[in-house]
């Protein structure tokens, strides 16, 4: 039945130095978890070493690339979990640079579940999916049973890897199952540019009491704080049930662009947007309004915890103590 308890279990994570994955190793360390960490720390990504500072001591990490077979193979070894966190996140990018995002997204994720099935069929694995899977929504709030039918090279590759998960779960009883992310924020995000999301450059103009950009405005979304993110993929792994199964996950708080541009200010005790038309080349790849429904993995008893003025206002204090590891 599941992961009882954490203490001692060895967990194995990939894009462990980026900003979910180094929320979630943080998690896993306090719990009592032997942890590895395996990230390639590609400057555009969002891995970055000061997101473990304090973990350093405490974590191995193995600074490798995924794409890399053989070296993989001998590193899942001896492992219970693995949480399978790396990607290529960048929409845009994946549109200037398709390939790349096939070989990450999608090829490497092939290759990590032919190493566990060669030589580690009983580690139980959860992928970090996404929303983007589902393109432009025909109906809101969106559930599982959507189209997928996505705007984007990313969205195709992610689905791709996502659903390799589901097949070696079926096919070769490796438990695997996939969390469906959509917009999560807090500490340890990438807040550089706009390539993991839009809201790390909106704090980070904040902080630098410049404008930020609101492209439309009108948008609907749903955000994630990373806690609740966390305490998501540990249900994951821990509960059997979840196994052959891809869920979404959502904040229960929906709003426009704008409003959480107004709540962002509102954190921050001051600052401004400008509201601007959308780029053509970004219009070509938006997805509109869209907030999941999140009831499938809500039966498991997971629901969001942190509300986005908490988690808002948490984010702001983090970078402004450590603006300069992030910029
Ligand atoms: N943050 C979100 O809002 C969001 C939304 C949907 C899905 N996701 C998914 O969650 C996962 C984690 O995202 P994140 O927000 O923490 O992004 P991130 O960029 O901070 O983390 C991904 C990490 O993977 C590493 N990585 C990339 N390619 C690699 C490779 N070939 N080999 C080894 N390491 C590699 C990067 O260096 C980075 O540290 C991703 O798979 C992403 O698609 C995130």
């Amino acid at each position: 039945m599941g992961i009882k308890s954490w203490k001692g279990a060895s967990v194995l994570v990939t894009g462990g130095l980026g900003f979910i994955g180094s929320n979630l190793a943080r998690r896993l360390v306090s719990l009592g978890a032997k942890v590895t960490l395996v990230d390639s720390l590609v400057p555009e990504y969002g891995g970055n070493r000061h997101n473990i500072s304090d973990l350093a001591e405490r974590v191995k990490i193995n600074i490798s690339d995924v794409r890399d077979r053989h070296g993989f193979r001998a590193l899942v070894e001896g492992h219970d979990v693995l949480f399978n966190l790396a990607g290529q996140t960048s929409h845009q990018d994946s549109m200037a640079d398709p390939f790349t995002d096939l070989e990450i997204n999608c090829t490497a994720q092939l290759a990590i579940l032919e190493a566990c099935r060669q030589a580690n069929p009983s580690i139980r694995i959860v992928f970090a999916s996404t929303r983007q899977m589902y393109g432009k929504p025909d109906y809101l709030p969106v559930n599982e049973a959507h189209l997928l039918r996505p705007t984007d090279v990313n969205g195709i590759n992610k689905m791709a890897g996502e659903w390799y998960h589901i097949l070696y779960n079926n096919v070769y009883g490796i438990r695997a199952c996939a969390l469906r992310l959509t917009n999560t924020y807090g500490r340890g995000m990438r807040i550089k540019d706009a390539r993991q999301t839009f809201l790390g450059i909106w704090i980070r103009m904040l902080l630098e009491d410049k404008p930020f950009a609101i492209w439309g405005g009108d948008q609907l979304r749903d955000f994630n704080h990373v806690d609740d993110v966390v305490d998501a993929m540990l249900l994951a792994a821990s509960d059997d049930r979840a196994a052959g199964g891809a869920y979404n996950l959502g904040g229960s708080e929906v709003l426009s662009l704008r409003e959480l541009g107004d709540k962002l200010i509102a954190a921050n005790g001051g600052g401004c947007y400008e509201i601007k038309e959308f780029p053509e080349d970004r219009k070509l790849i938006d997805i509109g309004d869209y907030y999941a429904d999140y009831s499938k993995f809500a039966a498991f008893g997971w629901e969001p915890r942190v509300s986005l003025d908490d988690g808002l206002r948490d984010t702001i204090t983090y970078y402004r103590e450590h603006l300069a590891d992030y910029v």
